[in-house]
């Protein structure tokens, strides 16, 4: 061994021993007569001292040689330190060393590699390697195993097994984009890399597996957000002879289990709100219920009284902001250009103050009097201090705007705190949503989704009317969790594709595999997929699922430090049959 302890764990009662420590130089201090070095491995920083009169000379002649982020090894004696740092473990000592090895030298890293760092992000993501070093970095990396540990054993002793699934597949519809692969031994074929294990989890339930899940990498080609990598890791899970109640019950188990074992919280029963209650009072299919100002619709109070602006549109729409009447004209204008960022992409906003006095100021004065007002209030539940905003528009994109401002002025405000944990299950999402582009149904989770069985006639009279047994979990404004009760059947699911505008021999020739399985016998099932990059990322605090991958891919979708994508030789590409060349 290179040492017989790290440097974390040194502390008053260590005094005397002798001991041997290896790690990296994070700071030298030098007097000349006498040098201090923080050495710093994975469990912490110990203090090393050399001095002219108790350290060999060629040692503190070495020790002045020592930069940044050298690798060393020290031999010394625990003694107790003079001035103590009550932060760290090994503040109350200090290692008067004898002997000194440098294991590797550095070159001067590009950024400083302390709990504050002076390195950008794109910085730190291309020398990812000296981020790791930062205790920060670190620490959310061992957030992250315990986390996955905690999920591991919690889904084993319930009886459930983890299953490997292929990673060279073809396409699993999951709404994005494939990654694709080609195939050197099949000219003009390619593999796609799996969005998710969908399919092969289904099949697993037709293989008898019963209680299934796997901590595993998928991969979709989709725009990126703090919220959303190229390649992420989901708890994939699937059990047969179940419905809806019995996934809700087990999952809400598992995540209660993880609040209570990773943060010592204890939430009770989750709410449940259907997908359209989400909609029309937050305008979100995954609101954040940690704070109020929710919708209120103003259609009947608003139109019909001459504001142009009003009158025409399908929704009008406000929230109360608890204490913002004092709000000065400039603060409000600054959000009404927020709202108008290209990002959100509203009009426009009409406000209304609630003064203290009891009465009312708008900027639409013009068109409303004091009744008027005073029964937007009232609708709204408003007390007087708040200020009261409100959007129009058709009901989709104004809802989306209007929920962007909700979760805006909640940020502003302080009310988003990271402490309060608020789970929530959306419930009874629409089976399909049209797409104006391609004129098509899209299913609204996958294609393997079940209809709520009591509305499998409005399949073929309404199908935009039809539900389906699909449920979100979301935590804090965030969707953490997806899953629905699959089909389990050849005709409902041929059914499906058939609404989905595929042909017969397209749905044969694409998931043939799993109609086929289907008529041997396939148990009910359904399942359920938790995003765990931002399940960590929300326990830790955060809604950056970046900080909590070890080598993450930047918002273009590139890995900076291997420097990929990036084009191939061109006996590569002959050798796949791929006669194009890339760009530039
Ligand atoms: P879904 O597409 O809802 O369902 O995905 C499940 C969960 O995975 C997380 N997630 C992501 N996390 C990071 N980056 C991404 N690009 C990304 N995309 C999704 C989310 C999401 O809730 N097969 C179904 C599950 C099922 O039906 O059982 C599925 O993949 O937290």
């Amino acid at each position: 061994m290179l040492r017989t302890t790290n440097c974390g764990s040194l502390d008053i009662t260590a005094v005397g021993q002798r001991v041997v420590l290896a790690g990296w130089v994070q700071k030298t201090r030098n007097k000349g007569f006498m040098l201090w070095v923080d050495l710093r491995d994975r469990y912490g920083i110990t203090q090393i001292i050399f001095d002219e009169e108790r350290t060999p000379k060629a040692v503190l002649e070495l020790a002045q040689t020592l930069g940044r982020e050298f690798v060393i090894q020290i031999e010394g004696e625990v003694i107790e330190r003079e001035s103590k740092n009550p932060n760290i473990n090994t503040g109350a000592i200090e290692i008067l060393a004898d002997q000194l090895q440098i294991l590797n030298p550095s070159s001067i890293p590009p950024f400083t590699i302390e709990n504050e760092t002076d390195g950008g992000e794109e910085l730190r993501m291309q020398y990812r390697y000296l981020d790791i070093r930062r205790a920060p970095v670190r620490e959310n990396l061992i957030f992250r195993h315990k986390i996955a540990l905690a999920i591991r054993n919690y889904l084993s002793n319930n009886g459930f097994i983890e299953v490997e699934t292929p990673y060279l597949i073809k396409s699993t519809p999951e709404g994005a984009r494939d990654f694709v692969v080609p195939s050197r031994m099949h000219h003009g074929e390619f593999y796609a890399l799996p969005q998710s294990p969908q399919t092969f989890k289904q099949l697993l339930m037709v293989g008898g597996m019963d209680k299934y899940f796997q901590i595993v990498k998928c991969f979709r080609d989709e725009d990126l957000r703090a919220d959303r990598q190229p390649e992420f890791t989901q708890i994939d899970c699937e059990l047969a002879f179940v419905e809806q109640e019995d996934i809700l019950k087990q999952f809400e188990g598992l995540t209660r289990h993880l609040l209570k074992e990773i943060k010592g919280v204890e939430v009770g029963d989750f709410p449940r709100m259907p997908y359209e209650e989400a909609m029309r009072r937050f305008g979100n299919d995954k609101p954040d219920i940690r704070f109020g100002m929710e919708f209120t619709e103003l259609n009947k109070l608003a139109q019909g009284k001459g504001f142009g602006v009003f009158d025409s549109q399908e929704l009008v729409v406000g929230i109360a902001v608890p204490g913002a009447a004092e709000y000065t004209r400039k603060q409000i204008d600054a959000l009404i250009d927020w709202v108008k960022r290209p990002q959100v992409g509203a009009l426009g906003l009409v406000w209304v103050k609630c003064n203290t006095d009891g009465s009312y100021k708008s900027s639409v004065d013009k068109f409303f009097n004091q009744a008027d007002l005073q029964s937007w209030a009232a609708a709204s539940d408003a007390q007087a201090g708040d200020l009261i905003l409100v959007m129009a528009g058709p009901t989709q994109s104004t809802r989306t705007q209007l929920s962007a401002l909700r979760m805006e002025i909640a940020e502003r405000l302080e009310l988003r705190d990271p402490n309060t944990f608020a789970p929530l299950w959306v419930t009874d999402f629409p089976l399909l949503e049209w797409d104006e582009e391609s004129q098509r149904y899209h299913a609204m989770h996958h294609p393997f989704t079940a209809p709520k069985p009591e509305q499998l006639d409005l399949l073929d009279s309404d199908p935009k009317q039809v539900k389906a047994n699909a449920y979100d979990l979301v935590l804090n404004g965030n969707e953490i969790g997806g899953g629905s009760i699959r089909i389990h059947n050849t005709e409902l699911q041929q059914k499906m594709f058939d609404l989905l505008g595929f042909t017969k021999e397209e749905a044969q020739a694409q998931f043939g595999f799993l109609m086929d399985a289907f008529q041997y016998g396939a148990p009910p099932h359904g399942g359920i997929a938790f995003g765990l990059d931002r399940l960590v990322a929300l326990l830790g605090g955060k809604e950056t699922i970046r900080d909590f991958i070890a080598f993450p891919k930047n918002n273009s979708g590139r890995d900076l430090m291997i420097d990929a994508p990036t084009t191939i030789a061109n006996e590569q590409l002959e050798e796949l049959a791929l006669n194009i060349r890339p760009i530039n």
